[in-house]
């Protein structure tokens, strides 16, 4: 497909022109919408950089001339180059939960997450996991994150400085929870909410952090608490909501009986106003055409947690009805309900997904949803998502050789669609070659 070129400008004192040269694709729409003209492909492009931006894309016949002659192009011809994915759910306290046994999802949260986020009170301990688990997204091409913390300030502190010290783009919160949750991860409405006042005065807006007021769903907050969530967001334009919502047939039951006075799940959440741009729902399963209507005009989103979906036997998310009624979508890991912290494997099981459902997922629009659309999903798409001039440098670099089978594979595959499907259907963190955040290498895999 025809490609769109930008020249770089030469902006004496602008900072250091560098450049990556290699298979370049990103999106400028959604392949679902509008086809072919959703993605631009160079089979051997090269990528400007200007400190840290998008300064140019085209191809490299083209772009190379235009360079300075001192300009550092660092050479992935043979490897792929994407924009970094964009993680629209998962919870870093839930690290050592992940692949814990037998259970569906009010069991699951009981028996393993809270004992598990129990421990995040511990300064120590957050700042450990916070870590391990910040090299892993970046070990897996993830360059911005939206996460929940815990009940615990600390946590919150601690995946927010871990994320800084490494220039990731990540939302994050403290978990609201007064009812229905262990007593050492309860607060109260009103400590819960001067809680997250104080980290978004310490946190939103601090670089490249944003917070996200995080009521953890529906059964685990009251009345109060989600209006003064409302609260929050009408006094800090600009801050994020994220939550859980219609995940599992038991949960669904459950918010029946609490709420009784609600049309639906999603209902409780919108009549507290909570519907709204920035708010991030996890799975949305068991929903309604009603609630998909109002989630695509109050501009919420929604994250599809393919891993977590089917490991807690939750349910199938439909994504063909989200996309017919134009409600954005993101991709979330979900970790530990989620079994990867890798978007190559979760978009594997989204095609299993939507197979299951008897829709097929093209390989073009999984990649779509794992960047620009997730970017979309956030509000971020005029800063990430895409290799657009002016947009954060934030890009990974695949190998489609990365082990025996992928190699094989691939050497037959002629296409940019086989060879992305090839990526998520065979791929790993070891398909990862290279992320690189604000255009410099956070990570290089070391050679076999
Ligand atoms: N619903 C409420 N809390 C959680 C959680 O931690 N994980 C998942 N998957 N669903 C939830
Ligand atoms: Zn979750």
């Amino acid at each position: 497909m025809p490609a769109a070129t930008s020249m770089p400008e030469a902006h004496p004192g602008a900072g250091a022109l560098t450049a990556v040269r290699g298979e370049i694709l990103d999106f400028v729409g959604d392949p679902a919408v509008q086809g072919d003209a959703a993605h631009r492909h160079h089979a051997d492009g090269v990528l400007v950089l200007r400190a840290g931006r998008v300064a140019a894309l085209g191809p490299a016949a083209q772009i190379l001339a235009t360079l300075p002659a001192d300009a550092a192009v660092t050479d992935y011809r043979g490897k792929l180059i994407l924009p970094g994915f964009v993680d629209t759910h998962t919870h870093y306290a839930q690290t050592d939960a992940i692949a814990s046994h037998g259970a569906q999802l009010l069991e699951w949260l009981a028996r393993y997450t809270y004992p598990v986020e129990s421990r995040f009170g511990d300064p120590e301990h957050a700042r450990e996991v916070a870590d391990f688990f910040v090299q892993e997204l970046l070990a897996n091409g993830t360059t911005t994150a939206m996460v929940f913390a815990t009940t615990h300030k600390a946590s919150v502190d601690a995946i927010f400085e871990a994320a800084d010290a490494r220039a990731l783009r990540l939302v994050a919160g403290k978990v609201l929870m007064d009812r229905n949750a262990p007593e050492r991860l309860r607060d109260t409405a009103e400590s819960g909410y001067e809680d997250s006042e104080e980290l978004i005065a310490r946190w939103h807006g601090r670089r490249r952090l944003s917070y996200a007021v995080t009521p953890r769903f529906a059964p685990t907050s009251t009345e109060r608490q989600l209006e003064l969530c409302r609260r929050l967001l009408d006094s800090h334009p600009g801050v994020y909501l994220q939550s859980h919502a219609a995940e599992s047939r038991a949960e669904v039951a459950w918010v029946a009986e609490l709420f009784p006075g609600s049309r639906s799940y999603l209902d409780v959440y919108d009549r507290h106003g909570l519907l709204r741009e920035r708010a991030v729902y996890a799975h949305c399963i068991h929903l309604d055409r009603k609630d998909r209507q109002r989630m695509a005009a109050t501009g919420a989103a929604m994250a599809f947690c393919p891993t977590s979906n089917l490991f807690l036997g939750s349910g199938l998310f439909d994504a063909q009805a989200a996309l017919d009624l134009g409600v954005r979508v993101g991709i979330g890991t979900d970790v530990g309900g989620g079994t990867s912290l890798s978007m190559l494997r979760t978009l594997d099981e989204a095609y299993k997904v939507c197979q299951l459902t008897g829709q097929t997922l093209s390989p073009l629009r999984a990649f779509y949803l794992a960047t620009l659309g997730g970017a979309r999903a956030l509000y971020l798409d005029d800063r990430i998502g895409s290799f657009e001039a002016g947009r954060e440098a934030d890009f990974v670099v695949l190998d489609p050789a990365a082990t025996p089978l992928l190699a094989r594979r691939t050497a037959a595959t002629e296409t940019i669609a086989g060879k992305l499907f090839a990526l998520m259907v065979l791929g790993d963190d070891r398909a990862v070659h290279a992320t690189h955040v604000l255009g410099a290498p956070a990570r290089r895999r070391a050679a076999p």
